[in-house]
């Protein structure tokens, strides 16, 4: 087939040498800018003739996209989250939305640890306090942080990184409660750990860190009321989605002592703006969404977006499909 046969991909921002070669003789590709934010003007023009869509979380796919693309046949996000796509509207369409669940799990876990063990033991304070000369002296009681040892751990959304999570925090001697959609006794008994209802679990745990997904439910969870449940001395940590928490609610929460630190991942919005009022916070840790952010995982993510997107192309059902019922059409 000639190169102009080939159905027209756009790939909304520039990925690393050779992360998308499993495309290569499959498709022609238009490739977006390495900083995208959104679709840029010569991926827009190009919207009538696509057939497939590879996406990134930062970039929205919404009802404004979707009504220009009439060929359509696949949207792949590199990522397991998939609010940043209008779901409902790539269904009405029949379109296949195909995310990369399982790949990031054991990364994303990681990170949620380093990041709760840097906020239990005040890693940004001392870090700058040594750097900028507040570092005089062994001090018996400075930089004081938490144990884990016997800690309470709260995860909010047992799926596969709350329970990698999880594995995790045994291994530190934690005890671990949570809470989700299902209680579920095989979690209990696999992981020995303790299913509470929301309330119950926020007023109990020394760490909270959050699993869920990015949805209605869950938007605007950690709003003051919850944050005021929680235990003056509470740390927060967020892998998920920024906007599950009241970022600005957060703020308060930390400057008046409601709860003791944050650690969060992930923001509302991203990037959060250098002024923001989180960033004057000693004891709140930001880093920029990196969650899933070593090498292999990223590029593991893109081989699989990568299979997602071809099957898509070629009629075949998507490896992880997030919306099963087009196919029922
Ligand atoms: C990361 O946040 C992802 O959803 O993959």
């Amino acid at each position: 087939m000639s190169e102009m046969n080939l159905p027209l991909v756009l790939v909304t921002h520039t990925l690393p040498e050779g992360w998308l070669s499993s495309l290569d003789g499959h498709c022609r590709m238009i490739v977006g800018p390495v900083d995208a934010i959104r679709f840029a003007p010569e991926l827009l023009e190009n919207l009538p003739e696509a057939v497939g869509i590879f996406t990134l979380l930062s970039i929205p796919v919404n009802e404004t996209i979707l009504s220009q693309a009439p060929n359509l046949r696949v949207v792949s996000n590199m990522a397991v989250g998939f609010d940043n796509i209008d779901l409902a509207a790539c269904t009405r369409r029949g379109i296949p939305v195909g995310n990369t669940p399982g790949v990031l799990t054991e990364g994303t876990a990681d990170l949620t640890f380093a990041l709760l063990l840097a906020a239990a033991r005040r890693l940004l304070e001392a870090s700058q306090d040594a750097r900028e000369g507040r570092w005089t002296t062994w001090s018996p009681a400075g930089w004081l942080g938490a144990d884990l040892r016997g800690a309470s751990l709260g995860i909010i959304g047992m799926g596969k990184i709350g329970k990698a999570v999880a594995r995790r925090a045994t291994a530190f001697g934690m005890d671990i409660f949570f809470t989700d959609a299902i209680p579920c006794l095989e979690i209990e008994n696999d992981l020995g750990a303790t299913c509470l209802p929301l309330d119950d679990l926020l007023a109990r745990c020394d760490f909270i860190s959050l699993h869920t997904p990015l949805s209605t439910q869950t938007r605007g969870m950690i709003d003051e009321k919850a944050l005021r449940r929680m235990k003056p001395t509470a740390i927060l940590i967020n892998t998920a989605r920024g906007p599950i928490i009241d970022m600005q609610a957060l703020a308060r929460a930390l400057r008046e002592g409601w709860i003791r630190a944050a650690a969060l991942d992930v923001t509302d919005p991203e990037p959060l703006p250098r002024d923001h009022p989180l960033f004057s916070l000693p004891n709140c840790l930001i880093t920029p969404h990196i969650g899933s952010a070593t090498w292999n995982t990223r590029r593991r993510m893109a081989e699989l977006a990568c299979q997602n997107l071809l099957a898509g192309l070629q009629g075949r059902h998507l490896v992880h499909c997030v919306n099963p019922e087009v196919y029922q059409k």
